[in-house]
């Protein structure tokens, strides 16, 4: 596949793998991709196993991302993990905004801007996830609500800081469904987020900026939608908790 802009694809484990697991599952990814340097490969294990799966991935060519960040640096607050906790780990990526802290802790566009700007200003790269409900794209409003988030949520950045960042688009009906936007919805809204990225932050910014999709990417689906001219990679949950599904998904993409 011929695309300007290298492929990303990330893991997210959610609130999944001990430490032990973790370990299990990078050592088999390890082996199965090792050859591959065609896309950027990311896993996002819980807090507790970023130690551990950071030395185990030192020498590969895995990258390590945290499933969210404080936008704060230090201090009382309680439960949260702030950048340079992060980098001491070798964490790279940041997700940021997943439909599920959007709706368990109400995460909103104002608070994720503020944590984009953080992820930014310890040198981390952000993966922006942004995407419609069921109900909201079934009343028409996809894109009204793709560019609220869109402005809210990259609130703030300038024009370097967002070509550093990621956006995911996951249409929240698909994750976790089992139910795949086509190839055709999954393009559609990356184009109209790149669109929307043209009219912030410039059409020459706005080229380089990597748009993932997430929901229900799967191995046999995975060719085709990484094959859309605006999709830039995949942000996979359910998927890559097994190696041989994670690694055919990274393989069928290339
Ligand atoms: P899923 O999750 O692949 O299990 O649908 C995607 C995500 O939440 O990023």
């Amino acid at each position: 596949m011929n695309k300007k802009r290298k492929l990303i694809i990330a893991g997210n484990w959610k609130m999944n793998k001990t430490v032990a697991e973790g370990l299990a599952l990078v050592s088999d990814l390890k082996i199965d991709l090792a050859n591959v340097k065609e896309v950027d490969i990311v896993v996002c294990p819980p807090f507790t196993a970023l130690e551990s799966v950071s030395k185990a991935v030192l020498d590969s060519n895995l990258r390590l991302g945290s499933q969210d960040m404080s936008e704060h640096n230090f201090g009382a607050f309680t439960g949260e993990i702030c950048a340079g906790m992060l980098k001491e780990f070798s964490v790279r990526y940041v997700i940021l905004g997943h439909s599920e802290r959007r709706q368990y802790q109400k995460e909103s566009d104002a608070l994720i801007s503020k944590k984009a700007l953080a992820v930014h200003g310890a040198s981390l790269k952000p993966i922006v996830c942004v995407g419609e409900l069921l109900a909201e794209r079934e009343a028409g409003q996809t894109e009204k609500v793709l560019e609220t988030q869109v402005r809210g949520s990259l609130a703030g950045l300038s024009k370097d800081q967002m070509v550093e960042t990621i956006i995911a688009y996951e249409p929240v009906w698909a994750i976790g469904t089992g139910k795949t936007a086509t190839t055709q919805q999954a393009q559609d809204a990356h184009a109209f987020i790149r669109g929307l990225l043209v009219k912030l932050f410039g059409e020459a910014a706005a080229k380089k900026v990597r748009v993932q999709y997430g929901g229900s990417v799967k191995p046999p689906n995975a060719r085709e939608l990484m094959s859309q001219p605006d999709v830039d990679g995949a942000l996979v949950g359910g998927a890559s908790l097994e190696a041989r599904s994670f690694a055919d998904i990274v393989k069928n993409s290339i």
